[in-house]
């Protein structure tokens, strides 16, 4: 049976890869602070469950020792934009140094067969075309730059271990157990508490919205495909949605009409009107293919609630 370690497990995008993992022949260990996710999300018992902080190198060597993977999934990090550019040393702090931790105590404990850092779109310019992963990376923010460095240690750590590393590059994800306030979220919170006119910023700005189920079966196709080398994948739907179209798919979903008020003190200043992923590569290299509509998916996010 594989041994797999996933930091970052109990959040999000964490919680999805739990359950599909569990579907399959591994053994699971979650390295997690909670400082974000929560253990109430996933269903893992004491023995596998890590608690603690990737800012703690002996810890994080610790559950390295406990877990002894065969497979890392390097999650764990502060990726909500507007508090990253709000406290930017401390997000760049766990982003960076808890990777170089998590990359050392890797290397250190010897025997992983292959590991898989959470980049994201972020690391990408602005650009009106969908974006391959020959793109130049040009990141706008500093969560955007420090997955960019990210990308970088994770290069270091395969050069000197030879270990087989992918980067991936996640686009917008969607889903239950959501952890932070973001936009998909936050319109699902004012649908459920009853509201059909909602306080909106920005209306036009597009993104890449991907199910965390179909992050979880492309990030085990990569694992069970991927077996040298360095390299990077986009993970994204490959369609783009504004935030009038996302707040029309709600509507449907509950099968009423819905109202938008712009609300002054919601509206980004600087705004991509555009992130949209490019995913030849990934679906070439592994065959996958994202399954979950964005209709299918909010549908989901207002018959089963939070
Ligand atoms: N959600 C998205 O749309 C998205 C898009 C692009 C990239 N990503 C990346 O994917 C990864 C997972 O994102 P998510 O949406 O699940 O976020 P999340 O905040 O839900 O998950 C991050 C997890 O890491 C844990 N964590 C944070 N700091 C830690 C620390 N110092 N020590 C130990 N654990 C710590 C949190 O408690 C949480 O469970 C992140 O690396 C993020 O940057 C997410």
């Amino acid at each position: 049976m594989q041994r797999l370690l996933i930091t970052g497990g109990c959040g999000f995008i964490g919680s999805a890869l739990v359950r599909e993992f569990q579907r399959r022949d591994v053994e699971i260990f979650v390295l997690d602070n909670n400082s974000y996710g929560s253990r109430g999300i996933i269903d893992i018992d004491d023995e596998h469950f890590l608690f603690g902080d990737i800012l703690d190198p002996a810890r994080t060597r610790d559950a390295m020792r406990t877990a002894r993977p065969d497979v890392v999934i390097h999650l764990a990090a502060i990726h909500f934009i507007p508090h990253c550019n709000q406290y930017p040393f401390e997000s760049a702090n766990v982003n960076l140094q808890g990777t170089v931790n998590v990359l050392d105590a890797a290397r250190e404990q010897g025997g992983v067969g292959k590991l898989l850092f959470a980049s994201t779109a972020a690391v990408y310019p602005i650009a009106d075309v969908a974006v391959a992963e020959t793109h130049p990376v040009g990141p706008l923010d500093i969560y955007g730059l420090s997955k960019t460095i990210g990308e970088r240690l994770c290069h270091e750590f395969h050069l000197a271990t030879g270990v087989p590393t992918i980067v991936c590059r996640f686009f917008n994800a969607f889903g239950p157990n959501e952890t932070n306030p973001h936009l998909i979220p936050e319109i699902q919170r004012q649908v459920l508490s009853g509201s059909r006119t909602l306080k909106l910023g920005n209306l036009d700005p597009k993104r890449d919205f991907i199910h965390t189920y179909d992050m979880a079966t492309a990030v085990t196709a990569l694992l069970d495909t991927f077996d040298r080398g360095y390299d990077t994948f986009n993970l994204g739907r490959g369609e783009e949605y504004s935030v009038r179209e996302i707040v029309a798919a709600f509507s449907r979903a509950i099968g009423v009409p819905i109202d938008i008020e712009v609300e002054a003190a919601r509206v980004r200043k600087v705004e991509r009107m555009h992130l949209l992923a490019d995913i030849t590569k990934i679906q070439r290299f592994t065959g996958w293919k994202p399954r979950i509509s964005l209709d299918e998916g909010i549908a989901t996010l207002v018959t089963e609630g939070v």
